[in-house]
C-alpha cells in the first residue's frame, strides 16, 4: 500500500523556516534592487504584472520572489495578483540595507564559506584579504542605505558642534555622508578616500550628479597607506564610517594613527565610526547584523576590536576621546577624537 502522508518528523516547521528565511534574505536584497520596495513603501497595493510590464522584468521570477517575501511575512499576496506590505514590511524596508550588504556584498563568501575555512585554500599572508570576492560597489551601497537610517542624523548634531573647513572621509564608499556634509554647507570642501575602484567610480558619479565635483574631490587611495598630498593639507575634520576595523591588526592601525596629523597637517578632529566586538549573551538574541559582520571578518581573518581595544589604543596614539555616542546600528559607536597639540 502507497501512503500519501507526510511522515511527521521533529523540528521540520523550525527547520522550514530557517530555510525559508535564507530565501527570504535573498529575496528583499532583490526586490530592493528592482524597486518593488520602494514602490510598496509608497502605494498600499501593487500589481505584479503591471510593476513587471513596467520595468522590463521577468514575471515568474519576481512573482516567486513576492511568494518568497510573503512566506517571512514582509508582504501579502492578494488573490487578484497584487501585492501588499505584511506584518514586517516597515522594519524590513528600513533594514534593508543589511540583506543588500550581506546577499550582494558578501554573496560570494557565503558560497564558498567551506572553501575559505580549509587552510590549503587560505594566503600564507594573514592579513591578505584578496582571496575573499566582497562586491565593494553594494557594500558602499548598502553602507549608504543603512547610514542614512541608523547614523546621518547623529553625524549632524555631532558634526554641527564644531565649525569646520574641509572635510575627509576614509573608505568614503558611495560619498553620501560627504556629500551631506559639503552640500549643507557653503563654504566647505570634502575630500573622499577610497580603496575600491568600484566604490571610487559610484563615489564620483554621486559626487557628480549632487553638482558637488568642483568641492569634493575622491581619491583612489589605501587609508593604510597614505602620503601627504595637497588636497590633504587643509583637512581639519576627518571622518571614517565602517571601515576602522579594516586598518587593524592593532600595530597597523596604530601606525595610521599616529601618521594622521603629518598626512592631514590641520586636522582638529576625527569621527571614527564602527562596529566593535561585543558581547550580547545568548547568542539566539544577537540584534540583526552583528553575526553576519563577525563571521564575514572572522572568514577574512580580520578579528574585530572592542570599543575598549579602540579606546585604550586612541590614548596610546594621543588622540583625545572627547565623546562615545551609540548609534542605531548594534554595537557600533562614533568616537569623537581630538588631535592633541
Ligand atoms: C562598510 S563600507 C562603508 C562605506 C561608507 N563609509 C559608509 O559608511 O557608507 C567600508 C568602505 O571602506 C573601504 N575601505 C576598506 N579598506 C580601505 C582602505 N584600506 N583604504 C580606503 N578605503 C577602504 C571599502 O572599500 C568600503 O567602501
Amino acid at each position: 500500500m502507497i501512503s500519501t502522508e507526510a511522515v511527521p518528523h521533529t523540528g521540520a516547521a523550525e527547520t522550514a523556516r530557517l530555510f525559508n528565511s535564507a530565501l527570504g534574505a535573498a529575496a528583499l536584497s532583490a526586490a530592493n534592487e528592482l524597486g518593488l520596495l520602494e514602490r510598496l513603501r509608497d502605494e498600499p497595493a501593487v500589481g505584479v504584472a503591471s510593476f513587471c510590464a513596467e520595468h522590463d522584468l521577468h514575471e515568474e521570477s519576481v512573482v516567486s520572489i513576492c511568494r518568497a517575501l510573503a512566506a517571512v511575512d514582509v508582504l501579502e499576496l492578494t488573490p487578484d495578483g497584487q501585492v501588499r506590505p505584511g506584518r514586517l514590511f516597515a522594519t524590513a524596508y528600513r533594514e534593508k540595507g543589511y540583506f543588500l550588504w550581506l546577499v550582494r556584498g558578501y554573496g560570494h563568501m557565503l558560497e564558498h564559506l567551506a572553501d575559505h575555512c580549509r587552510l590549503t585554500n587560505r594566503p600564507a599572508d594573514p592579513n591578505d584579504r584578496t582571496f575573499v570576492r566582497r562586491r565593494g560597489k553594494y557594500i558602499a551601497l548598502a553602507g549608504h542605505d543603512y547610514g542614512a537610517r541608523f547614523v546621518d542624523g547623529h553625524v549632524e548634531a555631532i558634526v554641527n558642534e564644531r565649525p569646520f573647513r574641509v572635510a575627509a572621509d576614509l573608505g568614503c564608499g558611495a560619498a553620501g555622508r560627504l556629500i551631506d556634509l559639503v552640500g549643507e554647507r557653503d563654504a566647505v570642501r570634502g575630500v573622499g578616500i577610497e580603496i575600491d575602484e568600484d566604490a571610487v567610480r559610484l563615489a564620483r558619479a554621486n559626487v557628480a550628479a549632487a553638482g558637488l565635483a568642483d568641492r569634493i574631490s575622491i581619491v583612489h587611495a589605501d587609508a593604510t597607506a597614505l602620503d601627504r598630498r595637497p588636497e590633504f593639507d587643509r583637512v581639519d575634520l576627518l571622518c571614517s564610517f565602517f571601515m576602522g576595523h579594516d586598518l587593524w591588526p592593532r600595530p597597523r592601525c596604530r601606525r595610521v594613527l599616529e601618521g594622521l596629523p603629518i598626512v592631514f597637517p590641520s586636522l582638529e578632529r576625527f569621527l571614527l565610526c564602527d562596529t566593535h566586538r561585543e558581547h550580547h549573551g545568548d547568542v539566539r538574541e544577537t540584534p540583526i547584523f552583528v553575526l553576519a559582520f563577525e563571521l564575514t571578518h572572522a572568514v577574512m581573518g580580520q578579528r574585530i576590536p572592542t570599543a575598549t581595544e579602540w579606546l585604550e589604543l586612541f590614548d596610546e596614539v594621543g588622540l583625545r576621546c572627547a565623546g562615545a555616542h551609540r548609534i542605531g546600528i548594534p554595537s557600533s559607536t562614533i568616537f569623537d577624537l581630538r588631535i592633541r597639540c
